[in-house]
Order: C-alpha cells, then sequence, then structure tokens
C-alpha cells in the first residue's frame, strides 16, 4: 500500500515534504537513552509520514495541517489558472462572435463534435432557425459555419474541464481528511461558484437565441448576463488565487502600521475599481456597441 500511496505523494508534494512530520493516534518512539523502551508520543510530537498509521486494519494516510496545505494550495493554483483558460477562451469566443453557435447544451450528452458531412450539415440546420442566422449570418457558409462551431465548443469543453479540476479533487482532499473546517467551507463555495458559472454561461445563451419580434437590434446575448458571467469568472479566478495563495505563502510579519493599513485600503480599492470598469465595459460596449455609441452621438451633433 505504501508503495501505491508515495510514488503519487512525493509528485504531489515534492520528495521533501513526503519525509515531513506528521502527528499519530499513539505511536511510540525510542526512549532518549540507549534502553530502546519505546514511550507513546504526546500531543505536538510527529513521527515521519511514512510510518503511516495503522488502525483498525484499514490503511490511511494522514497528512500533518502543513503539508495539506501545502497540497490543497497547489491544487487550487492549477484551478485558478485553468479559470484563467476559461477567461481567454471566453474572450476569445466573444471576438469572433461564436457564442450563439451551438443551439442547445446538454452536460454530457453531445460531447462528441459532429464527425460526418450529415452530422454538420444537421448542426448548421439547427442554427439556421435562430435570430443570428436569419437577421446577420444569413450568408454564412458551412465551412465559416464549423469555425464558429469549434471556438463555442472548445469554451464549453473547457468550462467541463474546470469543473472537473474542482469537484473531483475537492471529494478526494474531503475524504482524506485533508481540509480543516474553514477550508471545507471555502471548497464547498467555490465548487458551488463554478457550477453556477456554467449555468449562468447556458442562460446568457439563452438570452442571445430568443426570438424579438418588435427588435431591430442585432441578435447578440444580454449585456447584464455577460457582465455576470464575466463578473462571476472573476470572483472564482481571484478566489482560489487568493486561497491558494493564503495556504502556500508563509504569513506576514511586517508590523500593523498606519501606512499598511493604507496600502491595503488602497489595493482593495483598486482592485474593486477594476472590477467596476471590467464589468461595466460589458454592458456599455457589447460587441459592436462602441460603433453605435459613436453613430449615436454622431446623429445627435
Ligand atoms: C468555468 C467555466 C467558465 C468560465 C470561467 C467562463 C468565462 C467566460 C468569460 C470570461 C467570457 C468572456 C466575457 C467577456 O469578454 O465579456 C465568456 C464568454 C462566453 N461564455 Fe463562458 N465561461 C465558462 C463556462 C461557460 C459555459 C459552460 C458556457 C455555455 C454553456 C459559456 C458560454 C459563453 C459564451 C457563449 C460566451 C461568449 C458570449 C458572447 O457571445 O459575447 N461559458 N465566458
Amino acid at each position: 500500500m505504501q508503495r501505491l500511496l508515495f510514488p503519487p505523494l512525493k509528485t504531489l508534494l515534492g520528495s521533501q515534504s513526503v519525509r515531513l512530520l506528521v502527528p499519530r493516534a499513539a505511536p511510540r518512539t525510542q526512549c532518549g537513552c540507549s534502553c530502546g523502551i519505546r514511550r507513546p508520543l504526546r500531543s505536538g510530537q510527529y513521527s515521519t509520514v511514512s510510518e503511516v498509521a495503522l488502525q483498525s486494519g484499514r490503511e490511511t494516510a494522514s497528512l500533518p495541517s502543513k503539508a495539506a496545505d501545502r497540497v490543497v494550495g497547489r491544487w487550487l493554483l492549477v484551478c485558478s489558472g485553468t479559470v484563467a483558460g476559461a477567461v481567454i477562451l471566453g474572450g476569445v469566443t466573444r471576438l469572433t462572435e461564436s457564442g450563439l453557435s451551438m443551439v442547445d447544451w446538454h452536460l454530457i450528452k453531445e460531447m462528441k463534435p459532429p464527425t460526418s458531412q450529415e452530422e454538420w450539415e444537421t448542426e448548421f440546420q439547427k442554427y439556421q432557425q435562430f435570430p443570428e442566422f436569419k437577421i446577420l449570418n444569413h450568408n454564412m457558409t458551412l465551412a465559416e459555419f464549423k469555425f464558429i462551431w469549434y471556438m463555442e465548443y472548445s469554451h464549453r469543453m473547457w468550462g467541463r474541464i474546470v469543473g472537473l479540476a474542482y469537484i473531483l479533487p475537492a471529494a478526494y482532499f474531503w475524504r482524506k481528511g485533508w481540509l480543516n473546517r474553514g477550508m471545507k467551507g471555502r471548497v464547498l463555495a467555490l465548487c458551488a461558484l463554478v457550477c453556477f458559472q456554467g449555468l449562468l454561461g447556458w442562460y446568457m445563451v439563452k438570452s442571445g437565441l430568443e426570438e424579438k419580434p418588435d427588435s431591430h437590434d442585432i441578435p447578440r446575448v444580454s449585456q447584464y448576463r455577460l457582465a455576470a458571467h464575466l463578473g462571476s469568472a472573476l470572483v472564482l479566478y481571484c478566489a482560489s488565487l487568493w486561497t491558494s495563495l493564503s495556504l502556500l505563502l508563509p504569513q506576514h510579519k511586517l508590523p500593523e502600521t498606519r501606512q499598511l493599513l493604507w496600502l491595503r485600503r488602497f489595493a482593495h480599492g483598486t482592485a474593486g475599481l477594476v472590477f467596476l470598469t471590467a464589468l461595466s465595459g460589458r454592458i456599455l460596449l457589447i460587441r459592436d456597441g462602441l460603433f453605435s455609441l459613436h453613430f449615436q452621438v454622431e446623429s445627435l451633433a
């Protein structure tokens, strides 16, 4: 079992951490003198992780809180990287105006892209039923459709990978007891947020597929839902990165001076302004909004 357990642990923690000290239920240590008598460890004393606890016939790998924090911290760092990837892919989807090319959404079913000419034509025909094709893209060829479809497909598939990157390790760490009480709450919140992000994605797409007979606008997703989709992605990214770094970096030892307090307030204020700017940008300048704003100003002059 140790052979099975330690190679993956070594890869995750690094060989040094595997030699870290772990607390144990009632292990025994050598007496300080040469008598060889083994005494139980007092609380706060540690034995090496290679002496994995064998309790009631079941082997459980217990990690010291520091080593567990490091694993959880690295996992959340990877998760925030996957969210950053989704943000980039989402931006590409938006810039290439591909967001409304997939007109239905199943979480597990239909994950495989169309392969034959017939399947592609069926997919294209589905797209042709919706306002974006009818009003904006009626001259689109199948080859052009394939391009926008693949853009949106890669964003959605990446979204699934992000979901799995959060949920599977979270369940594993939870079972292993590597999350303390506070961390359990945070990890639950992050997993809920990633699910919410996916649901919001589909809710946003739906707004661009609806027929609006009285509207002369170019079919597009609701800018409020788009802003919410971007906002929750930013919150997910920052919360994952923040939690990860709070586990990986040592606590600062600077004295709590007034200057430090001001610096902290300034940093928080700047972050808040960046967030508001990103969201308001989505609400005001969606897709060709910049052009229409310019057009409206021109016509008023
Ligand atoms: C972890 C998962 C996801 C993250 C982090 C994420 C993030 C983003 C971001 C940051 C954007 C660009 C927003 C902008 O530039 O204003 C975007 C766009 C988009 N996302 Fe997601 N997304 C995720 C999952 C999904 C899912 C599951 C769907 C669909 C079911 C989806 C549908 C879309 C669409 C259609 C766009 C383009 C909107 C447009 O037409 O302008 N996203 N996403």
